[in-house]
């Protein structure tokens, strides 16, 4: 981290025109002009917006159990400029408060630092220069702000927003500092979704407490290789979380904001699962699954209808019992990867008329063309490997200011690119796997959203497969042990450091984390 912070600091140095001789003489030069060059020190001139917001990072106490309560990392949100229903906070949760953008809105965003550590905030699935992304080099200290400025790109959907904090990604996400970022856009509203109160965010963690109702987070060696596994679901920053629900159609938004812990969705009563949209916004039609696999950083939005339902029922959505195959079914205390849990109860309790029809045609996905890629018969691999205590991308850990030729990207491309975790490896020698066992890793891309575009198998997983939905525009794809998935990437409008890993946060902290430099 030093020798990053050295090379950025001589480079902004060399371009502010400070030599050293005058360096020597006049010290206080140095801090002055830094901060007045730093990225994202202060608001630029130029910049017009059209919301402004502050958010403040805080130690802070909530109750999320009775009895003691919990003292968490807590982001809270101020409107400055703008609509008030910009920023929902949330008193009783952990979580960040939810934004609410429309696309084409040019916003400011404040984040005033008051944490006893440096962090920085990544908009996860936005389209936004790289200077604004969060990327772990632009983390502030404690008293500082960093200042994001720009304009929303993204189509209509669910994104979200986390630390992205050099090596401590995991325990500051655990800590609290995550929430959603919804975009909304002309195309979407005009369909009439249902909105306000039956527009129901789900964001499903898991979390360790220990008797006096505090976070544990341990970073042993095995937990950061399996990845943390907790014991106590929390929907929305609530345990045993129950929601009210009228005969009617709703629209729920998913995110697995989970350290690691992949989710196996199901309701119990058999109803299946209508997805209407993935990461990067609605589907072209809505796809009907038997249950719903949803890894952590994903989302999926789904159409639910209770309208058939009598008054009194209760439906339970469920993390289903699943199997990776390897490893993945070590873990600690009594809950392992893919074991059975609860994730929410749904009472019925109100009878209402309701004509909710879900639209045939929810928007237009523009289907991405390999014949357009600057490498049509030559993907970019990414291999996945975890073997000696290390989890790496193309046999190499995350460093700062190491970028390797084949991690240039041109400029305004699309890319053919492939994840390969152990497909084309003959067995033995690792399969990508630890110790011989595989681990699936949620890979997520920064910057613009791909297209899945096709999904290998040496293996055959019966209890994961039919959940799988590699449709429409992703950030994150669950790549299984012994898989290979091929994406289209496109690059387009900036140029700078976008960051590609593994979304199960302790792999992201133990190196499996790199940078891509478009140019
Ligand atoms: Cu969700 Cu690099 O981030
Ligand atoms: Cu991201
Ligand atoms: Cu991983």
């Amino acid at each position: 981290m030093t020798n990053s912070v050295n090379i950025q600091r001589r480079t902004l140095l060399k371009a502010a025109g400070i030599g050293t001789a005058a360096l020597a003489i006049f010290p206080s030069l140095l801090s002055a002009k830094m901060d007045s060059m730093r990225i994202g020190s202060k608001p630029s001139v130029e910049f017009n917006p059209d919301v402004e917001i502050r958010l403040t990072e805080e130690v802070k106490d909530v109750a999320i159990f009775q009895g003691p309560k919990t003292r968490v990392w807590k982001v809270t949100g101020q409107v400055l400029k703008g609509d008030k229903s910009v920023i929902t906070n949330d008193e009783e949760s952990y979580l960040a408060p939810t934004i609410r953008l429309h696309k084409g809105q040019k916003v400011r965003i404040y984040l005033k630092n008051k944490l006893p550590t440096a962090t920085i905030i990544h908009w996860h699935g936005l389209h936004v220069p790289a200077v604004m992304d969060g990327n772990p080099m632009y983390a502030i200290a404690n008293g500082e702000t960093f200042v994001y400025e720009f304009e929303v790109l993204n189509r209509a959907g669910t994104y979200w927003y986390h630390a992205h904090t050099h090596g401590l990604t995991a325990k500051h996400v655990y800590s609290g500092l995550a929430g959603l970022f919804l975009v909304s856009d002309d195309q979407e509203q005009a369909l009439k979704l249902p909105s306000g109160e039956f527009d129901l965010p789900v964001v499903i963690q898991d979390r360790d407490f220990d008797a006096q109702n505090q976070l544990s987070y341990s970073d042993h060696m095995m937990q950061k290789m399996h990845g943390f596994l907790g014991e106590q679901i929390l929907v929305n920053g609530q345990p045993s979380y129950a929601l009210e629900v009228s005969t009617r159609a709703y629209r729920m938004r998913l995110l697995n904001g989970s350290n690691s812990r992949i989710y196996k969705l199901a309701w119990d009563d058999g109803t299946p699962m209508k997805v209407i949209a993935t990461d990067g916004g609605l589907l072209e039609t809505a796809e009907t699954l038997p249950y719903l696999m949803l890894a952590p950083a994903e989302r999926r939005e789904l159409w639910v209808d209770f309208s058939d339902k009598k008054v009194g029922t209760t439906m339970t959505l469920s993390s289903l019992e699943f199997s990776t195959g390897g490893m993945g079914m070590m873990g600690r205390g009594s809950s392992h990867a893919g074991s059975e849990m609860t994730v929410l109860k749904v009472h019925v309790s109100k009878k209402v008329a309701s004509k909710d029809r879900l639209p045939k045609q929810l928007s237009q996905v523009k289907k991405l063309r390999v014949a357009d890629a600057e490498n049509p018969r030559s993907p970019r691999r990414i291999t996945l490997t975890m073997r000696h205590m290390s989890a790496l991308l193309n046999g190499r850990s995350y460093k700062m200011n190491d970028i390797q030729a084949d991690e240039i990207i041109p400029v305004n491309t699309l890319q053919v690119i492939e994840f390969d975790n152990g497909f084309h490896r003959s067995g033995g020698g690792g399969m990508g796997m630890m110790g011989g066992m595989g681990m699936p890793h949620p890979m997520h891309m920064h910057g613009e959203q791909f297209q899945v575009i096709k999904r290998e198998s040496r293996k055959t997983y019966n209890s994961v497969t039919d959940g799988l939905l590699d449709k429409g525009w992703q950030d994150t794809v669950l790549v299984m042990p012994g898989e290979k998935v091929t994406i289209l990437k496109p690059f387009n409008d900036y140029t700078g450091i976008f960051m590609y890993h593994c979304h199960n946060l302790e792999h992201e902290d133990m190196g499996m984390m790199r940078d891509l430099l478009v140019k």
